[in-house]
C-alpha cells in the first residue's frame, strides 16, 4: 500500500532491494478494482530524484507546485525532476476497459543537481517512437535509444534507457547494453526466457513468468526469448552514480544532514524554493 491507500507491485525500494544504482524505485500498479486505487496520491512533497511514470491503461489527474496540471491517460509519459522540492498529487481517475495500470521509475540525480530547479514535462503517447517489426515484435522506445531511434524523454540527468517490448510467441530480441550499466527487465505479461541462453536453443536460459522484475549482471547484450507465449516487458538501464545515497520517504540525498534539511524545509515552509 503506498500514498492514501493504492495497492501496487513494489520491485526496487523494497526490504531486499533498497536501491539499484541509480534507479531508487520501481512500482506496477494495475488493477480492475478502483478501491485499490482511487484514494490516489495526495499533494506530497519529493526532492533529489527525477521519476518517470509511464501509463499502460486508463487515467490520472496530477498537479504540481510549480503550476502543471492536467491528466494522462492510455500510452502517456510524465516525467518530473523534483530538483530542490516540488509538491505534486497524482489521483488515478477513469479506468480503461475497466483497467488502470501503469508504472513509476525514480531516478536518482546526481549530488551536483540535487538542488536544481525543478521541472516537469509530458508527452503523449503518439509522440513516443514506436518500431513494428514483420514479425510483430514491437518496441516503444520512451527514453534512450534503439537502433538509431531516440526516445521520447531525452533530458533526464542519469540519461537511462527505458524501452517498452512485445515479444510474439517464438520471437526473439537482443539488445545492447553499455558495459558497466545497471539493466532490469519488468514482465508485466506472459512469460519470457531471459539471460545468457543461445538463441537455437533458448531451453538453456530461465524462463520468468509475469510479474516479476530481472536483474542482469554485467555484460553487453540481453536477449529474450518468447516461446509458446508473447511476452511485454520493459528494459530499463543506465549508468550508476556511485555516490552515497541516504533517503527518507519521498527524499532522497547524499546524506543524512541533508534529509534532515528537506523535513526542517518542510516544516518551515521553505521547502518549495
Ligand atoms: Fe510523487
Amino acid at each position: 500500500m503506498e500514498g492514501a491507500g493504492v495497492r501496487l507491485r513494489r520491485s526496487i525500494a523494497t526490504q531486499t532491494l533498497d536501491y539499484i544504482d541509480p534507479f531508487l524505485l520501481f512500482d506496477h500498479f494495475g488493477s480492475d478494482n478502483p478501491n485499490d486505487y482511487l484514494a490516489g496520491f495526495p499533494m506530497h512533497p519529493h526532492r533529489g530524484i527525477e521519476t518517470v511514470t509511464y501509463m499502460l491503461s486508463g487515467h490520472v489527474d496530477h498537479k504540481d507546485s510549480i503550476g502543471n496540471s492536467g491528466t494522462i491517460g492510455k500510452g502517456d509519459i510524465q516525467w518530473m525532476t523534483s530538483g530542490s522540492g516540488i509538491l505534486h498529487e497524482e489521483m488515478p481517475k477513469e479506468p480503461e476497459e475497466g483497467i488502470m495500470e501503469g508504472f513509476q521509475l525514480w531516478i536518482n540525480l546526481p549530488a551536483r543537481l540535487k538542488m536544481t530547479t525543478p521541472r516537469y514535462r509530458g508527452v503523449e503517447s503518439s509522440n513516443i517512437p514506436k518500431l513494428e517489426r514483420e514479425d510483430g515484435k514491437v518496441i516503444k522506445i520512451i527514453a534512450g535509444e534503439y537502433e538509431g531511434v531516440k526516445g521520447a524523454v531525452t533530458d533526464i540527468y542519469a540519461d537511462p534507457s527505458y524501452l517498452d517490448i512485445y515479444l510474439p510467441a517464438g520471437s526473439s530480441i537482443e539488445l545492447s547494453i553499455e558495459q558497466g550499466h545497471t539493466a532490469v527487465a519488468y514482465i508485466f505479461e506472459g512469460k519470457g526466457i531471459f539471460g545468457d541462453f543461445k538463441l537455437d536453443s533458448p531451453e538453456t536460459g530461465t524462463e520468468v513468468e509475469a510479474t516479476k522484475m530481472i536483474i542482469f549482471g554485467d555484460g553487453d547484450t540481453v536477449k529474450v526469448f518468447a516461446n509458446k507465449k508473447p511476452a511485454k516487458f520493459l528494459l530499463i538501464s543506465g549508468k550508476p552514480l556511485n555516490e552515497p545515497v541516504a533517503r527518507y520517504g519521498p527524499f532522497v540525498m547524499n546524506t543524512d544532514e541533508e534529509i534532515e534539511q528537506a523535513i526542517h524545509d518542510l516544516q518551515n515552509n521553505t521547502f518549495v524554493k
